[in-house]
């Protein structure tokens, strides 16, 4: 097995804030590796340390404890931050400039040539849907496509690894899927992407393995085949022409019981729960119009996460 791109041992931050200097332990420990063409997810709730950490590897902060590798070296020496393209969370550009001067700009920064900075710039201008915006000046852009500048920019020089951090946030259903597509497409080519994320369903489309930080620390590191509990653990059960008396005796027996426009919806708990249920409807004369079995989604699994570590600071 080849070398991983990015690999994170025992990386610790500790921040230190206000007149008290009060200790915020932003990121606690932690310990990740992103293979080579792998989609990494780094996903966790507000505040667990997810930025804190994407800085660290670009070595935008410091770390006050632990190591990180990029392409097997230690150091963060030129050559090898040239090989990544970073979306920053809120990326700030240069508000007078008009896209393909501030694509002219990163190139230049990133090394390129004057005559792959112009192809490229106007290429990814394109391909990022901005061709429209190429006589605006990037301070009037929205937020959306302020996003798509900036993916525009990490994309620009081709980069072996490409580092999002929040790539999806301010785009509406629409853009959300051209980002989806545009990252798609860099790892289809065999690129490898670390991001994070608070959309779940987008992580679930995208990545091979995910890692998941609540406060400071990796609580969940893994594929997410295998994060998520393989087992049926709910079940669905939609009923109609289902009597008052029918009603009252499902509440008793199941919990959850919503009535939802002429149709009476079950959620049963259990991967057998949902058996008596659907013999007692069928004997009370009631339509059976679907049973779904429900497997454990990431968003559940965010929730028992989050209840389990839900423990005051000092914990
Ligand atoms: N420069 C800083 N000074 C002081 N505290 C900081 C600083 N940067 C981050 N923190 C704190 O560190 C913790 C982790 O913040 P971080 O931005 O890494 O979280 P995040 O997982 O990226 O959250 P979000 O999902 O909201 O982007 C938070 O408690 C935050 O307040
Ligand atoms: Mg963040």
């Amino acid at each position: 097995m080849t070398d991983p791109v990015l690999r994170v041992s025992g990386l610790a931050k500790t921040f230190r804030i206000g007149f008290l200097r009060k200790k915020v332990e932003a990121v606690r420990g932690i310990d990740f590796e992103v293979r080579d063409g792998e989609t990494f997810g780094l996903l966790g709730p507000n505040g667990a340390g997810k930025t804190t950490t994407i800085k660290m590897v670009l070595r935008l902060i410091f770390p006050m404890a632990g190591t990180i590798e990029l392409f097997g070296d230690r150091h963060g020496r030129a050559e090898t931050m040239k090989q990544v393209g970073y979306l920053p969370e809120n990326p700030y550009v240069y508000q007078y400039l008009k896209p393909l001067e501030f694509l002219d700009l990163c190139g230049r920064l990133a090394g390129m040539d004057a005559a792959s900075r112009k192809k490229r710039g106007r290429e990814m201008v394109e391909r990022v849907g901005l061709g429209h915006a190429v006589d605006r000046p990037i301070g009037k852009f929205s937020k959306g496509m302020m996003q798509r500048i900036g993916l525009a920019q990490a994309l620009l020089h081709d980069p072996a690894l490409l580092i999002l951090d929040e790539p999806m946030s301010g785009l509406d259903p629409i853009g959300r899927k051209e980002v989806r597509d545009l990252i798609l497409e860099h790892r289809e080519r065999g690129k490898t992407i670390l991001f994070t994320s608070h959309i779940l369903s987008d992580v679930e489309l995208l990545c091979d393995r995910v890692g998941i930080l609540q406060r400071g620390k990796m609580t969940h590191y893994g594929p997410l085949g295998e994060l998520l509990r393989p087992e049926t653990r709910r079940v669905e059960i939609v009923l109609t022409q289902v009597s008052d008396a029918l009603r009252d005796e499902l509440e008793d027996l199941v919990a959850d019981v919503r009535a939802v426009e002429g149709e009476v919806v079950v959620h049963v708990e259990g991967a057998d729960g949902g058996q008596p249920v659907i013999e007692r409807a069928v004997q009370a004369g009631a339509q059976i119009v679907s049973v779904t079995p429900a497997r454990e989604t990431l968003e559940d699994l965010f929730v028992r996460d989050a209840l389990a570590n839900a423990r005051p600071d000092s914990a």
